[in-house]
């Protein structure tokens, strides 16, 4: 039989598409062949060629208004094009001096959407009340820092904003006069009388032969003004041309990363300039794309308008609160400088610039902007299992008993569309999912949980209770006219989306997820407690729509069209879905929702994946830098598809992808529809053995994934560390995307993304002892960077230990994390070279909220010595919140918080069962608790933390030291 196989992308077909078909560049617009973008790229080349160009924007002095006691001032500007047009300025500097700087047009015909903030932002943020600006003749100036390093200058004419540290600029817009705010305007009042029609150039594009009065500005023609046809589908443009073009440079910064999402490197490579390496700009445009190319800047499933630049000497960063269509040119004029020019379609200016001076502050800035990322349930971090689709309610049986009798741990079983009724989501296809709940039940009964599939576009029937009430209550997207529901094709044929910026669809989809009944609304009474969601095709993804999306003049809720809105779009589902999860249970659970699509501030409500990838190397390589990327701007539960969406991997590349995917903080195996069947179990020795391995290495290293997502969660740093940010100076280590950290836990990875590899080299940034994880072998760095060869055969993984950590893991892994809940710790100490070393533990019920009531255990290790001059080691336990005032933010108030908590007493039997201490000076006399008995150990002599020799590192044994995770203790190595 013929399966009807509809693909991620495409219309429905009738047989499967073989995958070689490739990324449709059809599909998608290049930057010349979007009205607005073509417009800002020309005004930058125009700029370029005009030695005397200087910005028409400048700032009306007598309009300056600086609010009394908060550093905010207003103010109007002009442009010299248009005298009529007004716009108004209104920058100002945040209490943790981060600077925001908007810009509206004031008393046009229109209003710009300017909600994209809005819905990013955690709160309205304080302005600082100890900082005043100074009104000057020529600008306006505040300073501030605590050394009064920082300057904000607000230059008049030109408009020119900039960011000085130690009086050196670091961030400047409009510097490069490419500002320019397109007002609204008529038709009629835009054409001079007289002038030719609307025509189509060779490429289509919509252009009228005339001469402007700002042409040396705004170029000759109104191109792509009024109507634009792409793929066949025509944008009406309604309100016309109101694109906003602005240059952000950062003179002393000559790498920037960022701006996901795209299948590139993390420190961005050149757009513009000489030699570029893409010829399009970078595009934030949440797309679907079918069979992406593991290079490009095309854009991908989210946008996160957040870009770090970075100097050995200073971090800086921005947040460009946009929510159009936006493409950003990046060009290095110098090795130690970065220009950028952000084009969007629509919407106001509304910069953020963050000061920094390091990624960790920006990391601060950043998350007290837009929040941190959630804490996920501890069985999240878990190993997730996905194919499209399980097609039974007794393949998922079946496919759990295969993964216990082969001794593989998985937390997360996955159904994908094929078990809801013709695509009709939350309604099981009973044919093959007769018993759902028993069926959760089951998996549920070994600690695991299901994830299922709630896709945004509805089927236009009214035998489907969810669109029908969806469409009773008027919440779904209007086509242009306003009042038509629009139509478009997806999984489920023809289908309405529900327009989630709609209040009045909230609470009902609040409703929608109680697995109890809810009277004469609709409820999923077939599904637990333990059901989670992800969330897919929420760019959102349409078939038959241009470029496989919504129609640019859709009409949302508030009358603001599609194209105003579209980045944030694909946000408020997981927002509404996790919030629904959280209402469900009494007392609530943490939610899960995975999503595809995303906007900045969606961290606050679950993880993301990279979308369709290719079971290609490259794209296994680039997957990695995605991930990276993703974390710095926020989006850190973040994995790329173990083994690749599309194809059929061989069984080698397939072990390295377990092992990529083991080292991204969400880790999932997924496949196409059409693939073969991978699951783990189903490979030959000694491949299943060595992807059996890689499953309990994750399982073993949890306790260390858990507490990276803690401090994700407490301070907004990412879980994946790239280099740059663990060592800002280091300038070997800007370019690195290979190779990262896991959080603070001084673990450095380098999964292997290439065939037939037996050794790698891994760069080491300091003149620092690190440790082979696995064999204890003592590598030496160097203050100068060094490359050291690691072994990488099929069955290792590039894992080493920086000197100066202490990791804990749990070493007995089982068939899922929470039946793991109970078992002792070991904990490795890996001896710096001035003999110390540190690590924390963070641990709570890894499930309810009950941690933000101090129902936690948060321990921090030390190990030093215990005289200057001795060889001597003490290594301590004591407990971390109470040195912590940082941890009051997320709730554990150190007034409230209890060492004796609930939650501590419960695992107070909880034992640290062994202790590995790398890198001892000599054979130890005696191992004790502080004043305790002789504890049994195990010494092998070898290479000390404190010689500059490599080679394989002395190593302690302590078996049992009997001591509990949750208490203070001391353990004395006597040397
Ligand atoms: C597209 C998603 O990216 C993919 O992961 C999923 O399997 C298909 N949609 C079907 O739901």
């Amino acid at each position: 039989m013929v399966r009807p196989v509809i693909f991620s992308g495409a219309l429905l077909l009738l047989l499967s598409i073989p995958t070689s078909l490739g990324f449709k560049s059809q599909d998608f617009k290049t930057c010349a062949q979007a009205g607005f973008c073509r417009r800002g790229r020309a005004l930058a080349s125009r700029a370029q060629d005009n030695a005397s160009w200087k910005s028409p924007y400048s700032v009306d002095s007598s309009s300056i208004s600086v609010s009394s006691g908060e550093a905010s001032f207003t103010a109007g500007v002009k442009s010299s094009l248009y005298p009529d047009v007004k716009f108004g300025l209104d920058v100002r500097i945040h209490d943790d001096g981060v600077v925001r700087v908007r810009m509206d047009e004031v008393d046009g015909l229109r209003k710009r959407y300017d909600e994209a903030a809005s819905w990013a932002l955690i709160a309205e943020p304080k302005l600082s009340r100890e900082i005043s600006w100074t009104v000057g003749k020529k600008d306006v100036r505040a300073v501030y820092g605590t050394k009064k390093e920082n300057e904000v200058v607000v230059s008049l004419e030109p408009l020119r904003v900039s960011l000085l540290r130690n009086g050196k600029e670091q961030v400047v817009l409009n510097g490069r006069s490419l500002l320019h705010m397109e007002h609204y305007r008529t038709k009629e009042s835009s054409r001079p009388e007289g002038t030719p029609e609307e025509g189509l150039d060779e490429d289509d594009a919509q252009v009228v032969v005339q001469v402007k009065p700002n042409a040396w500005f705004e170029g000759e023609v109104e191109d792509g003004y009024w109507e634009e046809t792409f793929g066949g589908n025509t944008d009406t443009k309604p309100k016309g041309p109101e694109s906003l073009s602005l240059d952000i440079t950062f003179p002393n910064h000559g790498h920037v990363y960022g701006i996901p999402q795209h299948a590139t490197h993390l420190d961005l490579p050149t757009t513009t300039g000489e030699d570029p390496t893409y010829s399009d700009p970078y595009r934030l445009w949440n797309s679907d794309v079918f069979e992406y190319l593991a290079s490009s800047p095309v854009s991908l499933y989210g946008s996160i308008p957040v870009m770090h630049a970075h100097s050995a000497e200073s971090t800086v960063a921005i947040f460009n609160a946009v929510a159009s269509d936006t493409w950003i040119d990046v060009d290095h004029p110098t090795l130690k400088s970065t220009n950028t020019h952000w084009i969007s379609e629509s919407g106001i200016l509304d910069v953020f610039i963050m000061p920094g001076p390091t990624p960790d502050d920006i990391f601060k800035q950043y998350a007290k902007l837009t929040g941190t990322s959630a804490l996920p349930a501890h069985w999240a971090l878990g190993h997730h299992q996905c194919r499209w689709n399980y097609i039974s309610t007794d393949d998922v049986r079946s496919v759990q008993q295969r993964f216990d009798e082969h001794d593989m741990p998985v937390d997360v079983f996955w159904l994908d569309i094929e078990y809801a009724e013709e695509h009709k989501y939350f309604i099981w296809d009973k044919k093959m999912f007769p018993d759902p709940v028993d069926m959760m039940h089951d998996v549920e009964a070994l600690g695991r949980k299901m994830v299922v599939i709630i896709d945004p576009h509805l089927k236009r029937t009214d035998n489907y209770p969810v669109y029908k009430e969806a469409s009773d209550l008027g919440v779904l997207v209007k086509s242009k006219s306003g009042d038509a529901e629009y139509e478009g094709w997806c999984w489920s044929g023809s289908s309405a989306w529900i327009d989630f910026f709609n209040p009045g669809a909230w609470d009902w989809w609040r409703g929608l997820f109680k697995n109890t009944s809810q009277g004469d609304k609709w409820s999923w009474v077939d599904s637990t407690e333990s059901t989670y969601i992800w969330n897919d095709m929420n760019e959102p993804s349409v078939f038959n729509g241009p470029e496989i999306s919504m129609p640019r003049d859709n009409v949302h809720y508030g009358g603001w069209e599609h194209r105003d809105v579209h980045n944030i779009n694909g946000m408020l589902l997981p927002n509404l879905t996790s919030q629904a999860l959280v209402a469900r249970s009494d007392p609530p659970k943490r939610p899960f929702v995975l999503t595809r699509s995303f906007y900045a501030g969606s961290q606050r409500f679950g993880a993301m994946w990279t979308g369709d990838n290719l079971g290609t190397w490259d794209h296994m390589a680039v997957g990695i830098s995605m991930v990276l990327a993703n974390g710095i701007a926020g989006m850190t539960f973040a994995g790329s598809d173990v083994g690749g969406f599309f194809g059929n991997p061989e069984p080698e590349m397939l072990v390295r992808w377990y092992q990529v995917g083991a080292f991204n903080p969400f880790f999932r195996a997924h496949a196409h529809i059409d693939t073969k069947r991978r699951e783990p179990y189903l490979l030959d020795e000694p491949y299943r053995g060595m992807l059996r391995d890689i499953l309990r290495l994750r399982y073993t290293m949890l306790p260390i994934w858990y507490t990276a997502f803690h401090d994700a969660n407490i301070y907004g740093i990412p879980v994946l560390r790239p280099h740059y940010v663990v060592f800002p100076k280091d300038e070997a280590g800007f370019s690195l995307d290979d190779q990262y950290f896991i959080g603070d836990s001084g673990l450095l990875v380098k999964p292997v993304v290439h065939k037939d590899v037996t050794e790698t080299d891994v760069y080491l940034a300091e003149d620092q002892v690190y440790y082979n994880y696995f064999s204890h072998y003592a590598y030496r760095g160097s203050s100068k960077g060094k490359h050291v060869t690691v072994p990488a055969a099929l069955h290792e993984i590039p894992l080493l230990i920086r000197g100066g950590s202490i990791v804990t893991t749990r070493e007995r892994p089982r068939r899922s994390s929470p039946l793991m809940q109970r078992d002792p710790f070991t904990l490795r100490v890996a001896l710096d070279k001035v003999g110390y070393a540190k690590g924390q533990l963070y641990l709570d019920d890894g499930e309810t909220f009950s941690h933000l009531e101090g129902n936690i255990v948060w321990r921090q290790f030390v190990a030093e010595k215990t005289a200057k001059k001795s060889k001597t080691i003490r290594i301590t336990s004591s407990d971390l919140v109470s040195q912590n005032p940082d941890a009051a933010v997320e709730g554990v108030s150190l007034t409230k918080y209890d060492p004796l908590n609930a939650f501590a007493k419960s695992v107070e039997s909880v034992r640290v069962e062994k202790m590995v201490v790398m890198g001892l000076g000599g054979k130890p006399k005696s191992v004790r608790v502080d004043g305790g008995e002789e504890l049994v150990s195990e010494f092998t002599p070898g290479v000390a933390a404190e010689g500059k020799k490599e080679g394989a590192a002395s190593v302690l044994i302590v078996k049992d030291p009997g001591v509990s995770i949750a208490k203070d203790w001391s353990i004395v190595i006597e040397v």
